[in-house]
C-alpha cells in the first residue's frame, strides 16, 4: 500500500513515519508513505495556496487549483482506492474504518487547514471524509498521522505475533484486558495467581471475562447489542 499525503506542513509528518512499526513496514516493502508540499503546486510566485472566502468573513480558504494539480499528478502515475480528506465534519474514525482501509491499494490523504479547502474539491475529488474526533485541531496533519499509523499496522505481514493487531482493544468490539510483567510482586500488589498458573485455557477465559468487566464498566456503549 501506497500513502501519498498532500499537505501545506510537511515538517510536521516528517518525524511520525520513520520510526518504529511504520519504518518497519517501510523496510518490508509492505507500505510506503510519502509527503507533497502543497506549495509545490503552486503557479503563483509567492507559493500561495489559499485566498479570502467569496461572501468575505474570518479564515483563509485552500484553494482548487494547487490541490488539483497534485490530484492530477499522483493519479496520472498509478490508480487510488480512495481520496481521502481530514476534517472535523467528517465521518468519525473507528477500528472498523481502520480495518477497511487497510485492506485497500493506494491512498490519497490531503489535509485541510484555515477554513478548509473550496467545495469544489470535496466534490470533484474527494472519496471519504474522515474526523479523529469531535475537537478541532489547527490541521489535518496529525488527523493524518493518526490514521496512517492505525491502517498500516494492520497490514498483514506488518506486526508480528508479540504486537499482533489481533489482540488490540476494539479489534473484537471490547476493551483490551489488564497485563503484568516481572516482578510478580511490587510494593505488596501482586500479579492474579491465574496469569503465573501456567493454565493457559483457564488464561484465555481470564483474559476474556476482564475484557468483558473493563468494557461494561468503561465503554458500555460498546456492549450494546452483544450478549455476555
Ligand atoms: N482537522 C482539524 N480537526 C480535525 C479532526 N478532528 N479530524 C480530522 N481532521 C481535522
Amino acid at each position: 500500500m501506497r500513502i501519498d499525503i498532500i499537505t501545506v506542513v510537511p515538517g510536521l509528518l516528517e518525524g511520525p513515519f520513520s520510526h518504529s512499526i511504520l519504518k518497519r513496514a517501510e523496510d518490508k516493502g509492505l507500505a510506503e508513505v510519502k509527503l507533497h508540499n502543497l506549495r509545490d503546486y503552486s503557479t503563483d510566485k509567492h507559493k500561495q495556496i489559499d485566498d479570502y472566502a467569496f461572501g468575505g468573513g474570518a479564515g483563509m480558504v485552500m484553494m482548487i487549483g494547487p490541490i488539483a494539480r497534485c490530484i492530477d499528478a499522483l493519479k496520472s502515475e498509478r490508480d487510488y482506492d480512495e481520496v481521502i480528506y481530514m476534517t472535523p465534519d467528517g465521518e468519525t474514525f473507528d477500528q472498523g474504518m481502520a480495518n477497511s482501509l487497510s485492506l485497500k491499494g493506494n491512498l490519497i490523504i490531503l489535509c485541510g487547514h484555515y477554513k478548509g479547502v473550496d467545495e469544489r474539491v470535496r466534490q470533484k475529488y474527494i472519496t471519504k471524509e474522515i474526523s479523529i474526533g469531535d475537537f478541532v485541531l489547527s490541521g489535518g496533519e496529525l488527523a493524518a498521522a493518526v490514521v496512517t499509523d492505525a491502517v498500516i499496522r494492520l497490514i498483514p505481514g506488518v506486526l508480528n505475533d508479540e504486537t499482533s493487531a489481533l489482540t488490540d482493544s476494539f479489534q473484537d468490539g471490547l476493551l483490551a484486558p489488564p497485563v503484568f510483567t516481572r516482578p510478580a510482586v511490587y510494593e505488596g500488589m501482586k500479579v492474579p495467581d491465574i496469569l503465573l498458573s501456567g493454565h493457559n485455557g483457564k488464561i484465555d477465559e481470564w483474559r476474556f471475562e476482564e475484557s468483558v468487566r473493563r468494557t461494561r464498566e468503561r465503554r458500555p456503549d460498546l456492549l450494546k447489542g452483544r450478549d455476555f
